[in-house]
């Protein structure tokens, strides 16, 4: 494999030193940025530019031009899984995703397959493109659903606060949601996979609802199959590379212990707990990613440094950090602010990746 240019998340996940801290954001290809909404609008709909490698690729890369950051993340979305499985997906403006056909019955759930490969085909040509125009400038970033989040959305049918579908069924019917989370587990084993053999350098894995959970219940049906899809792509012998994992549960700082044991390299962190306090529970077992409140973004540019210098002291002195928002960039943040975050960070952590 050809060496990076930029190694430095590389690095930092696998706690090696770096001159600086790496810095990506979570939906740093977005709303916020007028390229991707004038991209968007070229595409038609938010699934057309999911399903176009070209225009994905494009925007990929926009953050990428427009900043030195770190990383670049594949554009694509958590539920092309449930898409290619026929839910049938779609976005509408005011409202999120929405699916055609929601799980509703148990002979619907009972006869889902893990989606053929052809039917995501476009996310790995995506990947294979951006590759290509990256030319090794800074890793990629490949990504899915955690089961347990994936199923939240296939029942409920779309976002709803609390989730109350799955929670009912957890309670009635547990045995056939985890016949449903299995099913995704590998799913999403086959899909990071794929996403490896086309040139994704990182993988990772967002449970963005498993903080609806309590520990031993985010342990059976959420960390449970996170643990199964590390453990499998690990022993595949088929891919050498074996990227690093990063596993991010919003809500999560409830469960680091837990989460320490997944068998994952980094832990994606919200801003519900300190770096400190992370570091100290992670016992340097994993890397942290994360954790500065996105709302810090829409402060002026000197309150943004005095809150990116906040973040960098609380981890510390030393290895194992990759900086980046406790959650997605807003729509409603000026471009100039990421301008701002990703300078303060390669600028204010120099000391803190200083030998002796
Ligand atoms: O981070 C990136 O730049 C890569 C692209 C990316 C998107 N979605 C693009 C997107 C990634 C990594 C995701 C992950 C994703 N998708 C998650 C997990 C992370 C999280 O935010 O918790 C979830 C829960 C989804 C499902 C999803 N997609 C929702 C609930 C919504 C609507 C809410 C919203 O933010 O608008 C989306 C839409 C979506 N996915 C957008 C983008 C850029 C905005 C849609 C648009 O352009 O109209």
């Amino acid at each position: 494999m050809p060496e990076l240019k930029n190694d430095r998340l590389l690095k930092a996940l696998a706690r090696q030193p770096v001159d600086m801290t790496p810095v990506w954001i979570m939906r740093q290809a977005g709303r916020y940025l007028p390229e991707y909404r004038a991209t968007r609008e070229r595409a038609g709909s938010f699934m057309k530019l999911c399903k176009t490698p070209e225009l994905a690729c494009e925007v990929t890369l926009q953050p990428i031009e427009r900043f030195p950051l770190d990383a670049a993340i594949i554009f694509s979305d958590i539920l092309t899984i449930p898409d290619a499985m026929g839910l049938g997906l779609n976005f509408i403006e005011s409202k999120g995703p929405v699916f055609a056909r929601p799980l509703q019955r148990e002979a619907q759930i009972k006869g889902l397959e893990v989606p053929d490969p052809a039917r995501l085909q476009y996310v790995y040509e995506a990947i294979s493109l951006v590759k290509h125009e990256l030319a090794d400038r800074v890793p990629l970033i490949g990504f899915c659903g955690s089961p347990w989040t994936l199923a939240a959305y296939m029942i409920e049918g779309e976002s709803s606060p609390g989730f109350p579908r799955i929670m009912q069924m957890m309670q009635e019917n547990p045995a056939l949601l985890h016949n449903l989370l299995d099913i995704l587990a590998k799913s999403v084993t086959a899909h990071l996979e794929a996403q490896i053999q086309a040139g994704a350098d990182v993988m990772m894995l967002f449970d963005t609802w498993g903080g609806l959970l309590d520990n031993e219940k985010y342990r059976e049906f959420s960390l449970n199959y996170a643990h199964q899809i590390i453990a499998r792509l690990r022993h595949n012998h088929y891919n050498k590379r074996k990227p690093p994992f990063i596993l991010f549960t919003k809500g999560g700082s409830r469960f680091i212990d837990e989460m320490v044991e997944s068998g994952c390299d980094a832990l994606g962190l919200d801003w519900e707990i300190s770096l400190a306090e992370a570091r100290h529970r992670a016992r340097s077992k994993v890397a942290l990613q994360g954790n500065m409140h996105p709302a810090c973004l829409l402060e002026s540019p000197e309150v943004i440094r005095q809150e990116v210098a906040k973040v960098l002291a609380s981890f510390g002195q030393g290895e194992g950090h990759v900086f980046n928002l406790g959650h997605g960039i807003t729509p409603d943040v000026p471009p100039e602010h990421v301008a701002v975050l990703v300078e303060a960070v390669h600028e204010l952590s120099q000391p803190y990746h200083q030998k002796g």
